[in-house]
């Protein structure tokens, strides 16, 4: 069974093709992150005209790159929300018509729940198992969630059948990718801020870090999340320290310029300045790292499923592998690829929708906040 998978609902106009919800047989992914670059943030206006550019040409290079005609498809699956609305509407609009004109099924899809299936995607491909129930993380730059998943087939461990989902915690405000790019932005280091500031919170460096971020605490469920009292504190510090001013004029120069590489702004960058973005990096992890923990052994599962943009963090990997051996749970990423929005995650989650017999008729909308539990 082939489903071609569509994703607008942000900044990646995305089209996919995926057998059995498992193989991938194309993936291709168009970024707009040259065009919201200078806003230093997705401009939603912006986003729709250039899916609208963008789409039929993604559609045909991943129905060419699969070695497929458009009427070999089986189905076509698409991210009905939670996204930007006029993003969302540009691969709803496009996937009703070509279901229509090629009399085959529409599948709708959750974007998170396709986060979801973009671990078991490459898990897949790695050869391993995972179990379920398992506790899922997704972050990214619009997305800050923890899930529990389960399935309802007779073993309990069936990825392919539907997936229920039970949300633990979820951040309160800031997205934790979001996060990274406003205190990129404020250090003059451009964006999107999560890759350079892994980067740069990696360079060995002995100086002490200039100000400690404690844990976050939070009232109420201890497994929500909050990141804008983190990036308060680093503006704060940065505003009251002036030292921080001239090399952030620096940075912010070589940008305009273009500069915007690791190996063009790591030497604009202070000892200090390193070690304010390790601070702040330790300070996400052992976020993220804890609280995923503490729900993952507060069921007893076996398995933690990290998704979404920020799932590519180096230290976040990392910590997670540590933390995951000493509590005899296995952990589990996409690749980076995977990680970031793609269209081949929609087509495994539209996999299982579909033999669930889930299928849209002619009035599906965008939900710009659907809600996957
Ligand atoms: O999943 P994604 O491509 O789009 C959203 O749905 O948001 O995630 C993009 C986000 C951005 O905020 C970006 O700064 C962050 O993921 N990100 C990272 C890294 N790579 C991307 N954050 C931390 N470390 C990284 N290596
Ligand atoms: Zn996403």
């Amino acid at each position: 069974m082939r489903i071609l998978g569509i994703e607008s609902s942000c900044d990646e106009t995305a089209a996919a093709v995926v057998a059995d919800g498992r193989e991938i047989l194309s993936s291709v992914v168009a970024s707009q992150i040259e065009i919201h670059r200078k806003y230093g943030g997705v401009v939603p206006e912006l986003a729709s005209r250039e899916h609208l550019r963008q789409i039929v040409p993604v559609v045909r290079e991943a129905i060419a790159r699969a070695g497929m005609e458009l009427s070999n498809v089986d189905a076509i699956g698409v991210t009905q929300g939670p996204g930007l609305v006029g993003a969302l509407l540009v691969g709803i609009t496009y996937g009703k018509t070509l279901a229509q004109a090629l009399g085959k099924p529409l599948v709708p899809v959750n974007h998170l729940e396709g986060h979801v299936h973009a671990v078991f995607l490459e898990a897949h491909k790695a050869g391993r198992a995972t179990k379920l129930p398992a506790v899922c993380l997704i972050v990214s730059g619009g997305h800050t969630v923890l899930y529990e998943v389960k399935t309802e087939d007779s073993n309990g461990q069936d990825s392919d059948a539907l997936l229920r989902y039970r949300k633990m915690g979820q951040t309160r405000d800031d997205a934790a990718g979001e996060a990274y790019d406003k205190v990129a932005k404020l250090l003059g280091l451009g964006y999107p801020g999560g890759p350079i500031l892994d980067r740069l919170a990696a360079v060995s460096n002995h100086a002490p870090a200039p100000v400690k971020f404690g844990p976050t605490k939070m009232k109420g469920n201890a497994l929500d999340f909050s990141f804008s009292g983190l990036k308060t504190a680093v503006l704060y510090h940065v505003r009251e320290h002036s030292e921080y001013t001239e090399e952030i004029r620096r940075r912010e120069e070589a940008l305009t310029r273009g500069e915007r590489k690791f190996e063009q702004l790591l030497p604009l960058c202070s000892a200090k300045t390193l070690a304010l973005v390790r601070e702040f990096q330790n300070a996400v992890v052992r976020d993220l790292v804890e609280r995923t923990m503490s729900a993952a052994e507060g069921l007893g599962v076996e398995s933690v499923l990290v998704s979404g943009g920020v799932a590519a963090n180096s230290q976040l990997r990392a910590t997670f592998e540590e933390r995951t051996k000493s509590a005899g749970v296995e952990v589990f990423f996409p690749s980076r690829a995977l990680s970031t929005d793609n269209a081949a995650m929609i087509a495994a989650a539209a996999y299982s929708r579909f033999r669930a017999g889930i299928i849209a008729d002619t009035t599906l909308n965008a939900d710009p906040s659907l809600a996957l539990a």
